[in-house]
This record gives C-alpha cells, sequence and structure tokens, in this order.
C-alpha cells in the first residue's frame, strides 16, 4: 500500500512516523506493507522536514502532482476542515483511496457531499480515529460485545485537552469558525468520541447540548490579537435507543478540562458490569462485575494490540501505537483482511456525527433537547 501524504503538519509527521517502523508489525496477522512514497505540504520548510524520511520518492508543494503519481495508491490528507472537502474531493477524482482526517468536512453539507462522491467514485475511504485501537479501549468494547454487562445504565465518552487554559496560547485555525467549522470543539474532538458508541450501534435519538466560549480573542503570533469564534467545550447529553428503553450517553468534548493532556476516556455501566479505561491510565482496566460486595476491579494491561507487533506483551502503549493500529485496520480492510477486528470510521459513521454536531448546535441555540 503505498501511502501519499497531503499535509505534513502535526499529524502528517505522525503518519510519517508510523509507516517507519511498519516493521514492527506481525507480516503474518497483517499481509499488508505500507510505505510513504510521496508527501505535500504548502510550507518548504515542512516539506523539507520529509527529505529525511527513507521511500519518499516525491516532495512537493501542488497536490495535483501527488495526485498524478502512479506512485500512490493511498493518500492521507490532513489539513484545515475547510480544506477537507475541496481536496477529498481532489483524492477521489484522481482515482486514489483516501483515509480522511476527521471531522470529514467543515459541516453536515460538506461531510455529506463528500461521502457521495466516496459512494460514487466506488475508491475506499475511512476516517481518522485512534484511540479505540488502544488495548485497554478494546477491552472496553469486548466486555460489551460479551453481554456480561446485562442491561445498559449509561454510556460516557469522553476527550479532554487543558492546553487552551492558558490565555497566552496563541491562536491557530482551530480556535476560528472559518477554518475549523461553527461546531468548533465538536469538529477538533468528537469523531473520537462517537466513533466507539457508533460502531457498538448507540446512535443518538435526541441530545441536548451545552456548548462553552471562554476565550474570545488570543494574541496572535505578530504582536496583535486574533478573535477566537469557536466552541471551547461541548458536553453533550444523549439518549440512545437500546432494547426499546431509551438509555443516557453523556459526549464531552472539552479544549478546557483542568488538568487533562490528551485524555480520552470511555466508561460503559450495565446492570451486571461494566468497564472503564483512560489514556490517563494507560496500562489500566477497571471492570465491574455485580457481585455481593460493590467492587471495580484494577487489571493491569499490557501491549495486546489489534494487530500484533514485535513488542513485548508486558510493555505499555501510547499515541503513535495506536495512531499505527488504525493504520494497520485501514490496511487490512483496504486489502480485504480485517475480518473481524476493529475497523477506523466510515464514510456513514463521519456523516453520523455530523448530523448529531448539527442538532447540537441548533439545541445550544434553541435551549432544548433536539430529535435526531
Ligand atoms: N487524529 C488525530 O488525533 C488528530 C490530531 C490532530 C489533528 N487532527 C486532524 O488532522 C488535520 C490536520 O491537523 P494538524 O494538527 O496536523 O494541522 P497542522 O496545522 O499541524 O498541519 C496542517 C498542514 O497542512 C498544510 N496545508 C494546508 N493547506 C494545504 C494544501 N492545500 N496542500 C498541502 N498542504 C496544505 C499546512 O501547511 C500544514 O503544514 C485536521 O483535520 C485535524 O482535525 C487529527
Amino acid at each position: 500500500m503505498r501511502v501519499g501524504i497531503i499535509g505534513g503538519g502535526l499529524m502528517g509527521r505522525e503518519a510519517a512516523s508510523a509507516f517507519g517502523r511498519w516493521f514492527a508489525l506481525d507480516a503474518k496477522s497483517l499481509p499488508v506493507r505500507a510505505e510513504l512514497t510521496a508527501v505535500c505540504d504548502l510550507q518548504t520548510s515542512v516539506v523539507d522536514w520529509f527529505r529525511q524520511v527513507p521511500g519518499v520518492r516525491l516532495l512537493t508543494q501542488d497536490h495535483r502532482e501527488l495526485l498524478a503519481s502512479p506512485d500512490v495508491d493511498v493518500v492521507y490528507v490532513a489539513v484545515p476542515h475547510h480544506l477537507h472537502e475541496a481536496l477529498y474531493l481532489d483524492v477521489l477524482r484522481a482515482g486514489k483511496d483516501l483515509l480522511a482526517e476527521k471531522p470529514f468536512g467543515i459541516d453536515l453539507p460538506a461531510a455529506e457531499r463528500i461521502s457521495e462522491a466516496c459512494a460514487s467514485s466506488g475508491r475506499f475511504v475511512r476516517c481518522s480515529s485512534e484511540f479505540p485501537f488502544l488495548p485497554g479501549a478494546q477491552r472496553v468494547i469486548e466486555t460489551v460485545r460479551s453481554g456480561r454487562i446485562g442491561k445498559l445504565l449509561e454510556v460516557r465518552s469522553c476527550f479532554w485537552h487543558a492546553s487552551d487554559l492558558d490565555p497566552s496560547k496563541p491562536a491557530n485555525w482551530k480556535r476560528q469558525v472559518r477554518t475549523c467549522g461553527e461546531i468548533g470543539v465538536m469538529g477538533d474532538l468528537g469523531m473520537h468520541v462517537v466513533h466507539v458508541p457508533f460502531r457498538l450501534g448507540w446512535y443518538p435519538v435526541r441530545v441536548y447540548a451545552q456548548l462553552q466560549k471562554i476565550y474570545t480573542e488570543r494574541p496572535d503570533g505578530r504582536g496583535g490579537m486574533a478573535a477566537c469564534d469557536t466552541w471551547d467545550n461541548a458536553m453533550l447529553h444523549a439518549d440512545i435507543g437500546v432494547e426499546g428503553r431509551e438509555v443516557p450517553m453523556r459526549l464531552e468534548m472539552k479544549r478546557l478540562a483542568p488538568g487533562a493532556t490528551n485524555t480520552w476516556s470511555l466508561e460503559v455501566l450495565g446492570t451486571d458490569g461494566g468497564a472503564r479505561f483512560s489514556t490517563a491510565e494507560p496500562k489500566t482496566l477497571w471492570t465491574f462485575d455485580r457481585i455481593k460486595e460493590q467492587a471495580w476491579s484494577r487489571t493491569d494491561l499490557g501491549f495486546a494490540s489489534v494487530f500484533p507487533t514485535i513488542t513485548g506483551g508486558i510493555f505499555e502503549p501510547g499515541f503513535p501505537d495506536c495512531f499505527q493500529q488504525m493504520w494497520a485496520a485501514f490496511a487490512a480492510e483496504w486489502a480485504g483482511v480485517l475480518g473481524t477486528k476493529f475497523g477506523c470510521v466510515t464514510p456513514a459513521e463521519a456523516v453520523a456525527s455530523h448530523r448529531l454536531f448539527a442538532a447540537a448546535l441548533r439545541s445550544h441555540h434553541q435551549k432544548a433537547a433536539i430529535a435526531l
């Protein structure tokens, strides 16, 4: 699978790192070799960083040149949200497959147009969301699927950041509606909190949203101030339909979460059992089983990755690992060998996330719960 990257910033470099150590993945379990062959970014300094990456044969500042390359099968596009639609459509028109970054277009209409283009092009398209590939997250999913939790009581899925608590942190494209989208933090962090619930079939039938905008301007990095008009924090109180009942599900997306660096967590509670995992404790799985006494048990996890690697089973995983695992899942599905393993976000799930976030905007505006 020969990959080209459009957008070599934070995530483009992370992807290069994932391909650079692809040999760590067990070839028998994943019979797909991936290599990074081409990179495009508008900035010369960004493009130059990739000169040190083995295997990269094409470096360009024009994405059309990358898309014309016969050395590229799949394109990873990691650019600001207002550019998603145009670049994703160009990728599909060029006959390439796509791993799109979230939120899959700046808003719901853009996501719907992208999704239609995916269907009509027949290309293989998935969207990025890596945390579910961590061993702890997989164990929560397994616990739910095993049926051990009994009747579902509630679900909580969160992604918290704290770096924006510092008002002197300069503005960037993620703080402005024009480039990040009106959905703000939901576009930035939302795909991460809906991926697992959607995959488990938990789609909201109703949502009540609390959105907060705290800092309305930040240093622009040139001595002045820039307006910041996106939502900083979003709490979505949703109902999901499960076995003819409604079950509460809370989705939290926060840029202003005191004490949280990049903390993704998932908690599922049922009448007979429950499971909880947070990246704040990357080795820890908490499980609850209804016995006589009220007790949560703590399991010290190892490196039980979805796709086996050379890494010792007792070692602990981190962000670069789950990001590589997500790419492994993409490659496996691309090659038709994913089987029953957990897969990346589909275009339909991405559109559903936008439908939810658009309803959340309406909910906040009307101060009312919105039916979906
Ligand atoms: N999966 C994750 O965990 C995760 C984390 C952060 C960001 N993201 C997503 O990744 C995407 C990019 O975010 P980022 O933090 O890497 O941004 P970034 O600002 O660090 O990088 C974006 C890069 O895109 C380049 N670019 C802009 N327009 C371009 C064009 N027309 N052609 C080629 N290059 C172009 C910029 O020069 C920049 O280097 C966004 O969709 C964001 O939501 C995902």
